[in-house]
């Protein structure tokens, strides 16, 4: 998720959940061939295992950001063709390629062609007036002949004119029957469904259906929810306090500010961790007052600590 997920974020909720995929931001592969590509793909060996999110169509582009992710150590190769802020569509990328599978197609070819991690989409039900099951079955028919075997759907319509992408999160209802169906139809491909997933419940709901499940704001708004989620369906070995969490972030947080790092680019991702509990709203408090000054150190988040019950 752009702005959320990035390498800081997603080494805070590695140690919450030793085995959950973790997804980057969206990097367009523009970025990737203009910029800094190393500092774009920077990530920590713990986050394994890690997806990298592309965005762009133009396969020669898509194809070079896929092998840089790929020589970079990455799981997994993800298209983004679901977002749909107007940045993304004047760059023709994101939801609006779902009217031109033929183009996602080709960016597929060109990706599977320079490596074999696998590449993967994340796309919308539909968009604008094209959300009939038709529609998206042509989007999957297409990409699966490119050699696309898994799809992350995100079940609802994406509207490209006239919503903030924060509305096309929010106001198009979810439709998970029609990812359900998607399931039913091609029982060979994995789909991982995604959108308005809150609880363990929900989790295990969908997943008598569907392959796996995608969760983002409920998970980054309340990380401890990783927990509940690594001990429903995963490992079973999770942290037995957010106290041992924070305790584990300490060395991170103290490498990453010798490195450079801002100590408030960090506790941004944690401020939801004692969402719920006593002491949260003291927590976010003083971690928000305080970490944003340019000296903040370490003893900030010692001290938003002593804002805690005990040991919480
Ligand atoms: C701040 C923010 C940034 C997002 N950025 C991306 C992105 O870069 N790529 C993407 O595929 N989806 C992005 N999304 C959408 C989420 O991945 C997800 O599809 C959506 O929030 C619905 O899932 P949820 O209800 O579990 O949050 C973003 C969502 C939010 C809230």
């Amino acid at each position: 998720m752009m702005d959320w997920t990035d390498r800081h974020c997603r080494y805070f909720m590695r140690l919450l959940s030793p085995s959950v995929r973790l997804y980057t931001e969206m990097v367009t592969a523009q970025a990737l061939h203009h910029g800094d590509s190393a500092k774009l793909l920077q990530y920590d060996d713990c986050e394994h295992p890690v997806a990298l999110q592309i965005g762009g169509s133009d396969p020669g582009l898509m194809a070079e950001a896929a092998r840089k992710g790929a020589d970079e150590g990455y799981d997994e190769i993800n298209i983004n063709v679901g977002c749909p802020s107007d940045r993304v569509q004047s760059g023709q990328f994101g939801a609006c390629l779902m009217a031109s599978p033929g183009l996602v197609a080709d960016c597929v070819r060109a990706m599977k062609a320079v490596t074999d991690v696998p590449v993967t989409i994340k796309t919308r039900i539909g968009i604008d007036d094209f959300d009939d099951y038709e529609f998206l079955q042509r989007f999957i028919d297409t990409n699966i002949d490119a050699g696309c075997d898994t799809f992350v759907v995100h079940a609802r319509k994406a509207l490209l004119q006239g919503l903030s992408p924060k509305e096309n999160r929010n106001v198009p209802p979810l439709n998970y029957d029609r990812v359900y169906r998607v399931k039913e139809d091609y029982p060979n491909l994995t789909i991982i469904l995604n959108g308005g997933v809150v609880s363990v419940d929900d989790c295990r709901r969908h997943l008598e259906q569907v392959d796996g499940v995608m969760i983002g704001r409920q998970v980054y708004h309340r990380p401890w929810f990783l927990t509940e989620l690594e001990e429903a369906f995963g490992t079973g070995q999770v942290p037995s306090t957010r106290f041992e969490v924070i305790g584990k972030m300490l060395p991170y947080v103290e490498y990453e500010l010798a490195s450079g790092a801002f100590l408030k680019h960090i506790t941004r991702h944690m401020l939801g961790l004692y969402a719920g509990q006593p002491g949260a709203r003291a927590w976010r408090r003083y971690l928000s007052e305080n970490a944003h000054r340019f000296d903040a150190g370490i003893d900030v988040l010692e001290k938003a600590l002593e804002k805690l019950p005990r040991a919480a």
